[in-house]
């Protein structure tokens, strides 16, 4: 009898990535992972082909490679007025996926608590568990997903060491008011908790402004920011992020990543430096075409018979089905739309925790919802949006 160790059997295995191997197999338009299919920026693409050839292939410094974390310190004070110290503020990792776990096990203790706002990219439960942390969830209030801070405030005990915030979020695309996470940050002050956050979708705002809780009177010192290359270089594939924080948390955060993947890819973080050079024309057009693309996904959805808040940020639009089909469960019509109808999308009680006795919470914990990614070309979305309206006919 092989026996595997209780803390990877605290979580499943992950909805989103499974949902991208039913599509594969049904030849469904891949609509359930948030992975662009357009080609990233030509100059990183070159950056990284001579970073290669010029034998950049070795071992990167753990930390990360000096000029990307100078880079990465350029932009923390042109986007948002901070002063980050790449000596010893800045852990470049791979990806934001391993900042959040590096930062979970650099920081949280087993039996600590870490309020999680509901629904939430599933990362974050297995990287609780993994630290032997607790999950604590607070709904974030439907249908414009609005923090209720009195039920925030409630959540808070004297075990509470971190909260998570993902803004702008996956997956409602909710863009988090300066007066949330304000209030965010006054409770994180008076309580003595850290915030995590996940900014991945920081250049994704359609509407509002992503305000960064670093930035807030106090905060500085009781954040780790984390973010990545992922989606604003639309290169998934490359595996790069970071996680900032105060010297005395980056040093516990840089043991954790170094014992767990020694550094990020060497030439990729080489060219990874190019791209954070880019200037606001970059950002300009990858704002414009994503709202083109969140008008393209959201017209279908309606015209198809979906509800849904429309999104201000990132690339996901969580969609209730309950008008079209009130019989199938989340994952039956996920399966059903994926193999029947031809578009992938991921069930919506992924992105909700799970109760003891295998209860989710939420309005009914996404059991109505399915997430469509809207990261793809327009001719992706457009052969998506005929087999969608096709379905209402
Ligand atoms: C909220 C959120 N955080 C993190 C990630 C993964 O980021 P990375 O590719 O940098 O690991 C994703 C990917 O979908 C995401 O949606």
């Amino acid at each position: 009898m092989i026996h595997t160790a209780q803390r990877a059997q605290g979580f499943t295995e992950s909805v989103i990535r499974e949902m991208t191997r039913v599509a594969n197999r049904s030849g469904a338009v891949n609509l359930a992972q948030g992975f662009p299919d357009f080609p990233m920026p030509a100059p990183m693409k070159d950056a990284a082909a001579a970073a290669i050839q010029g034998d950049i292939n070795q071992y990167a410094i753990t930390w990360g490679a000096p000029a990307l974390r100078v880079a990465i310190a350029e932009k923390y004070r042109r986007w948002y007025d901070l002063a980050v110290d790449p000596e010893n503020e800045i852990t470049v990792t791979c990806g934001a996926t391993e900042a959040m776990a590096a930062t979970f096990m650099a920081l949280v203790n087993p039996g600590d608590e870490v309020i999680i706002l509901e629904p939430f990219y599933e990362n974050y439960g297995p990287d609780a568990t993994l630290a032997g942390a607790t999950p604590v969830f607070v709904p974030l209030v439907a249908p414009d997903w609005h923090l209720d801070i009195e039920r925030l405030a409630a959540a808070i005990t004297p075990r509470t060491r971190a909260l998570v915030l993902n803004t702008p979020h996956n997956p409602t695309g909710k863009v988090f008011t300066r007066a949330e996470v304000a209030a965010i940050a006054e409770l994180a002050d008076r309580h003595d908790f850290l915030v995590f956050t996940d900014e991945i979708y920081e250049h994704l705002v359609y509407a509002g402004h992503h305000h960064a809780i670093a930035a807030f009177p106090g905060m500085r010192d009781r954040t780790v920011t984390i973010s990545g290359l992922s989606k604003t270089f639309s290169c998934t594939g490359w595996r790069l992020g970071y996680a900032i924080a105060p010297a005395p948390l980056t040093a516990a955060i840089r043991k954790v990543h170094d014992f767990l993947t020694v550094g990020a890819p060497a030439p990729l973080q080489a060219a990874a430096a190019a791209g954070m050079a880019f200037d606001a024309d970059y950002y300009n057009h990858l704002q414009l075409a994503y709202k083109q693309r969140r008008g393209v996904m959201a017209t279908a959805l309606d015209r198809a018979g979906f509800t849904f808040t429309v999104p201000d940020g990132a690339y996901y639009i969580l969609a209730d089905f309950s008008l079209i089909d009130s019989r199938r469960d989340d994952h039956e019509f996920a399966l059903w739309l994926a193999e029947a109808v031809g578009v992938a999308t991921v069930p919506g009680s992924s992105f909700y925790g799970v109760r003891e006795g295998g209860q989710r919470n939420g309005r009914d914990g996404g059991r109505s919802t399915v997430r469509f990614a809207f990261c793809k070309t327009f001719e992706t979305l457009g052969r998506a949006a005929e087999r969608l309206e096709a379905m209402s006919r």
